[in-house]
């Protein structure tokens, strides 16, 4: 059952308990109307308190039913809040920990309602693209204030049950009880006094009866809409938070509830609020392996080194820092070390002047961190990560020295993003402890880690790595061995993309342009002066040797013979007044494009946006699919996770895979037939990946 029921005296008391968030799936909702019923039944109770098992009241929806038909089936949610409101017997919501989305709308139905202090209150829909849908709007506005109520509602975050408690003229709780360990006591004792309270028939209190206005609702109402327009522009349910808010002031209940009801429906079917939902899904499908399961036992990581004090390694130890785990950073040599040592400090200091981080606190950190130019003194480290030049003969000799003096058990980590893993773990006699921890720069602000699996990983080095990816608060998503894992193998395509929309007619502003109004953070042009186009260019150099079969356009190697790698030289694909950021169309870039045209002997056209973005997204799908087939990646929604957290892709279409499945796998599939008569493309990269041929034929998706 994941609902119990248990009589104290004359109180009966409900306890939802389906782990670990007591979700309000199906079975929770059936135990729980039952155990009403029984309560109802039963002429020796005269008061019901609705508690939660274990650490929380409830989250709310219950995820595993997640767009499942379960998620609607009968009780559903709004029946079994109406079955408490309209109960003849007081019933009681006590809320600890967490009390959020449809558990709160449910406290919302009861009669009464105290809580824990510390109980952290929320109506969380918004952040999936929807409004609450079972009443929370119309009731929260009645309980808490319009102001405050729409506040939760529109930011979706919680605030404690206590500060709540706090606003002048509250409803939403009848008591805080002292502590969570009184919780029970205290709402029995509060049971037993609204029965007496009752007993002569005095009508039971309800939220929908309470009177709910604001002096000045049209102005605050239009305040609230431009706010929201204004930050978050691309998202419908915020305003329709505050549309359903408004309701609540100037509709009968009844009326408000249907409404409120007929947008969350709508809602649902938005290709935001679709985005947003498989986001949530796929993150957490993304920190499970199938074959390794959830039990694994993991190898305690209570202290890490790190070699190379570089651009990556610097911010590397930070996450481990800022998490409290002990680090050891180790050069070759100390002026190396010194400078990596000095951009952490300044890096945390800067998050000291910016109010972000307490002095007591860094100095907390910083007393975690040792250096040292001698291996012997990462011997007892229970993980180290490899963050030296990418070239395989220093990764040879970085590894060997490690087999030599790493206790054994410890994880070998490496942060190369090219090179082959399993190659870098036969370097060593323990290939079993050896795992790809491919970070994203900076490493201590980017969400990303690539965890590669090599053909030897052990599965509880997978496991550690992974628990570990959550305690330095990271995305982990598990990339098979191949050149450039998930994240830069698909890169390559859409960058070559952009090189040759520049070939035949585009500039990079207009494609950049494109791409931001698309909802990327940065168009490509612009993420490789900010990156540096040297990075790129010796990719190129190194694949003209090893796939000289594979055409890039040319124009991108004039740009770097002339030294223009970006930002940091001043000049990239655009000008950059001396310190500014800001980029500016570049005539002499103009030229090398129109240069490298007539060599290639191709007349300009007008290229529309439209085909600037499917060209440059549908070559993310079609590398994606690829990966999916070799097995690199081994779910849809990983890719997608990973251009969300790495690569600025917009959250709300979902990352590319979702969004080829919005677009539709048959359009998809017309428009790379298009692109593949191109000339000037590359109609063999066009062939659609096998997979999607099949999953077409099949009538499936990616991610469905
Ligand atoms: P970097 O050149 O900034 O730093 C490398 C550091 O390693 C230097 O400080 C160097 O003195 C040190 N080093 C070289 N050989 C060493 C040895 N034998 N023992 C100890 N220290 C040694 O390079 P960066 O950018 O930090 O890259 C490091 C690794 O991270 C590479 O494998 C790279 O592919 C990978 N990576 C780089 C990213 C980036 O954006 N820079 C992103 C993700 C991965």
């Amino acid at each position: 059952m994941t609902a119990h029921y248990q009589t104290h005296g004359e109180v009966a008391v409900i306890t939802l308990d389906n782990p670990p968030m007591n979700g309000m799936g199906l079975s929770t909702r059936r135990a729980a109307v039952q155990a009403l019923q029984r309560a109802q039944d039963d002429p020796a109770v005269r008061a019901i308190v609705i508690a939660g098992a274990g650490k929380v009241f409830s989250s709310g929806a219950d995820i595993k039913e997640f767009g499942s038909p379960k998620a609607y089936q009968e009780p559903n949610l709004l029946g079994l809040i109406r079955a408490c409101e309209a109960s003849p017997k007081p019933v009681l919501a006590a809320m600890h920990g967490v009390c959020m989305g449809g558990g709160l709308e449910l406290a919302l139905g009861c009669h009464y309602r105290i809580a824990a202090p510390g109980t952290r209150m929320a109506l969380p829909e918004v952040k999936l693209g929807l409004i609450p849908g079972a009443g929370g709007t119309q009731r929260l506005p009645r309980a808490l204030g319009v102001e405050p109520a729409l506040n939760l509602i529109v930011s979706g975050e919680p605030v404690a049950s206590e500060l709540l408690a706090q606003l002048p003229g509250q409803k939403l709780f009848d008591r805080i009880a002292a502590s969570n360990d009184t919780l029970l006591d205290e709402a029995l004792a509060l049971a037993r006094e609204v029965a007496q309270r009752h007993a002569d028939g005095t009508p039971l209190p309800r939220v929908r009866d309470l009177p709910c206005q604001h002096p000045q609702g049209e102005a605050y109402f239009q305040f609230a809409r431009n706010m929201a327009k204004g930050m978050a522009p691309r998202y419908p349910a915020p305003l329709k938070c505050i549309d359903a808010v408004e309701l609540a002031t100037h509709k009968p209940f009844e009326d408000g509830l249907a409404l409120e009801r007929e947008m969350f429906v709508n809602l649902m079917h938005t290709p935001e609020s679709m985005a947003l939902r498989h986001v949530f899904a796929a993150e957490r499908a993304a920190s499970k392996i199938a074959d390794v399961p959830a039990d694994t036992p993991t190898r305690p990581i209570r202290s890490v080194a790190v070699i190379g004090a570089g651009t990556m390694g610097g911010g590397i130890a930070m996450n481990f820092l800022n998490a409290g785990i002990p680090v050891v950073l180790l050069e070759q040599q100390q002026a190396a070390l010194d400078r990596g040592l000095a951009i952490i400090h300044k890096n945390y200091q800067a998050q000291v002047s910016k109010g972000k981080l307490k002095q007591d606190k860094l100095d907390q950190r910083l007393a975690l961190l040792r250096s040292t130019l001698s291996y012997a003194d990462l011997a007892d480290a229970d993980l180290v990560i490899e963050a030296v030049f990418e070239d395989m003969g220093v990764k040879e000799q970085v590894f060997k020295q490690l087999d030599a003096v790493m206790k054994p058990g410890a994880i070998l980590a490496s942060n190369t993003s090219t090179l082959d893993l399993n190659r870098i773990a036969g370097f060593t006699r323990r290939p079993q402890d050896v795992v790809g921890l491919h970070f994203f720069s900076p490493a201590n602000v980017m969400k990303l880690l690539e965890v590669v699996r090599g053909a030897q990983t052990a599965p509880d080095v997978l496991a550690t790595v992974m628990a570990l990816g959550k305690t330095i608060k990271k995305t982990c998503v598990v990339s098979g061995v191949c050149d450039g894992f998930i994240g830069n193998r698909m890169l390559e395509q859409y960058v070559r993309q952009a090189g040759f929309l520049l070939d035949e007619g585009c500039t990079p502003q207009q494609v950049d342009r494109a791409l931001e109004q698309f909802g990327f953070a940065m168009g490509p042009f612009r993420v490789g002066d900010l990156a540096g186009n040297d990075i790129g260019w010796a990719i190129r150099k190194r694949r003209y040797v090893e796939k000289p079969e594979v055409r890039y356009s040319k124009t991108a190697d004039l740009l770097c013979e002339l030294g223009r790698f970006g930002q940091k030289t001043g000049a990239g694909w655009y000008d950059y007044a001396p310190g500014k950021r800001d980029p500016i169309p570049s005539p002499l870039v103009q030229q090398l494009i129109e240069q490298n045209r007539q060599q290639i002997g191709v007349q300009p056209r007008a290229i529309s946006d439209e085909e600037i973005v499917q060209r440059m997204v549908f070559a993310l799908v079609n590398e994606g699919a690829h990966l999916l087939q070799e097995g690199i990646a081994a779910k849809a929604g990983d890719i997608d996770m990973v251009y969300l957290t790495g690569y600025g892709f917009p959250v709300w279409r979902g990352g590319p895979m979702h969004y080829a499945d919005q677009f539709g796998l048959f359009n998809v599939v017309q428009a790379m037939r298009r692109f593949a008569r191109n000339p000037h493309d590359d109609a063999s990269f066009w062939q659609p990946a096998p997979l999607i041929e099949r999953l077409l034929a099949e009538g499936r998706t990616f991610t469905g």
